[in-house]
């Protein structure tokens, strides 16, 4: 069975890998990802300077999912530009997260990345949900465009987006085309639902602390959406441009239909939060058994073959 996959240039032995967000932001928790059975390393998504993010509780799970607003914490562009190269030994492709809180920022910011030799890919986040007073720039398509034009002149590395779920086919269209205009290799879907809130019924109260309780909603729930913006995207972008899924991943089956509607590979992030970096050795096990009970032995098997009525 050869289970490996390509994307943007870059060569995975198997289609799972961790969304940017959980476990991701310390050198620690980099290189704990580097032992693991991940098949690429995504660092969190990185602003110019360091931060400390929300308030906590900032996280909860709860029945279905995981509601977050960390607010970016991370240690800043240069302290990735360090720790990165030193996750080489790892032997897997390395892709940063950028989420500037400007444009400026992320030009700055790729610049830099872009003269790092072990970064193999940058992946450009237009979807964190949890500023205040800053709007997801992927529901802008037209300041989608102007960033991913600028970025694209400065970007030297293959250039991926993250982005949000979009909920309407006329929005589907209006990113497809963005995106197929720009230079973008693969693009991301979906990020979390942005703005959800979870209340605990006893304490009459919201489970998270930032943002009056609102905040990104992941984990199995969310599961029809990415899909559903997988296959879309799928359908509207360039066969050049590759589609990674994510959202509501907790099985090797879901890692299967992901790319069955059409996903080069698949992140994961609540699942990753909850079970730490031994979650790859299960879901890598599960998805091997998956394809061995259908009798599959390549991803080009099923890829992008679902079957409508
Ligand atoms: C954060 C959350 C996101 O969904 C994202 O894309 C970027 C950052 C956060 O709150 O840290």
């Amino acid at each position: 069975m050869d289970i490996s996959t390509t994307f943007a240039g870059l060569k995975l032995e198997h289609p799972i890998f961790n969304a940017a967000g959980p476990i991701c932001v310390t050198k620690e928790e980099l290189e704990a990802l580097g032992r693991s059975q991940g098949a690429a390393i995504v660092s969190k998504s990185c602003t110019l300077e360091p931060r400390e993010g929300n308030p906590k509780p900032r996280y909860k799970d709860f029945e279905g999912g995981s509601i977050n607003s960390m607010g970016l914490p991370n240690l800043g562009y240069l302290a990735y530009k360090e720790i990165l190269p030193q996750l080489a030994q790892y032997k897997k492709p390395i892709i940063a997260s950028v989420s500037g809180l400007k444009l400026d920022d992320n030009l700055q910011i790729i610049k830099t990345f872009s003269e790092v030799d072990s970064i193999d890919a940058v992946e450009l986040n237009l979807s964190c949900p949890n500023l205040i007073g800053k709007p997801q720039v992927g529901y802008d398509f037209e300041q989608s465009r102007e960033v991913l034009t600028a970025v694209g002149k400065v970007c030297k590395k293959p250039l991926g987006v993250k982005l949000p779920p979009y909920f309407d086919f006329v929005h589907f269209e209006e990113m497809a085309n963005v995106l197929n205009a720009s230079t973008v290799q693969f693009a991301t879907c979906i990020n979390s639902l942005g703005n959800g809130l979870v209340i605990d019924p006893e304490k009459e109260q919201a489970v998270i602390k930032p943002k009056g309780g609102f905040g990104g909603v992941g984990g199995s729930g969310v599961k029809p959406f990415g899909l559903a913006n997988v296959r879309k995207f799928r359908e509207l972008l360039k066969p050049e441009i590759a589609v990674i899924g994510c959202g509501g991943v907790t099985s090797g089956l879901d890692v299967f239909e992901y790319i069955l509607a059409g996903a080069d590979a698949v992140q994961i992030a609540t699942v990753l939060q909850q079970e730490g970096p031994d979650v790859f050795t299960r879901l890598l096990s599960e998805f091997k058994q998956v394809l061995q009970k259908k009798g599959y032995t390549s991803l080009a098997d099923f890829k992008n073959k679902l079957k409508v009525m």
